[in-house]
């Protein structure tokens, strides 16, 4: 039977045993290291008015972004909103965040340096009109996070997250590195099954975006994708650098990575009664 199914525990199986995971050691360490260039890198992208434009907002909401990273979603937000909270793990995110909000002129965004997992309803939590987050659902226990979700949600919670094995180029040159399939942990599908079950007939939509890097040159390429993929060996090196010059986009005096990636926006509104 259906109702026999346990997601969650598949959620925590599928994460346990994602190659992300496994090779990247403390997540948060991982993001911290990454920060600048993550921020660097959405600079190009469309993606940040593509999922807004999802979003039920009015000038008057707050909202509360999980795993904001260096604000993607924040700081277009905080511009259309009356108040952001962020509660992002991440030190070297947040600095991002904050110089990206004091570039913006922008002041009425509060972060809270914690996982998710850490941050308590009444304690570090209000409730907030609508509750985002962006491909930031790395939750062991996802059932609880998506209760803690919709608990301090006034209107709507809105999820972006990922559709299928779909992680950057890692899939093809895993194999060639680590000598087996790469496992890009779960997606969408084991979170709107878990909504299900506890009574949240979520709106999914399923999108193609692409998600564009610009690199100054190859090294600068090789670099990262070492970064990513936890590997620094002269032989692993020269794979990466062979796949990237064959794969890397010259255009307007850059390198260019562009990935379509296949996403999947979840909503719900808070009237959905959990069972
Ligand atoms: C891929 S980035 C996404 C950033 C941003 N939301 C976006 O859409 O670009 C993932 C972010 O999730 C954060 N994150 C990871 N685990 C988390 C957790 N357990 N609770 C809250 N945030 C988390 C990371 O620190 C990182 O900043």
């Amino acid at each position: 039977m259906i109702e026999d199914i346990n997601w969650n525990k598949m959620w925590m199986e599928s994460m346990k045993n994602a190659s992300w995971r496994k090779r990247r050691g403390d997540n948060t360490e991982f993001w911290n290291k990454r920060a600048r260039r993550y921020n660097e890198s959405l600079k190009d992208n469309e993606r940040p008015g593509k999922s807004i434009s999802k979003l039920d907002i009015d000038p008057s909401h707050t909202v509360l972004d999980i795993g904001a990273g260096p604000g993607t979603l924040t700081i277009p937000l905080a511009k259309k909103v009356k108040h952001v909270t962020v509660v992002e793990p991440s030190s070297g995110m947040l600095t991002c965040l904050r110089e990206n909000a004091i570039n913006e002129g922008l002041n009425n965004i509060t972060c809270i340096n914690k996982k998710w997992e850490d941050a308590v309803p009444g304690e570090d939590l209000g409730e907030y009109d609508v509750v985002i987050a962006s491909y930031s659902l790395a939750m062991l226990d996802i059932k609880k996070a998506l209760l803690k979700m919709h608990k301090v949600a006034r209107h709507s919670v809105c999820l972006f997250t990922f559709v299928g094995d779909n992680m950057w180029d890692y899939t093809e040159l895993w194999p060639v590195l680590y000598n087996e399939t790469y496992k890009s942990g779960p997606d969408y599908i084991y979170i709107y099954n878990i909504l299900y079950q506890i009574g949240i007939m979520a709106d999914v939509e399923i999108s193609i975006t692409e998600h564009k890097q610009r690199f100054s040159n190859i090294d600068e390429a090789v670099d990262q994708w070492k970064e990513n993929l936890n590997i620094s060996t002269p032989e692993a090196e020269e794979i990466i650098r062979s796949y990237l010059s064959a794969n890397l986009i010259r255009e307007d005096g850059s390198l260019w990575s562009k990935i379509n990636m296949k996403v999947a926006s979840i909503c719900w509104r808070k009237e959905n009664e959990i069972k």
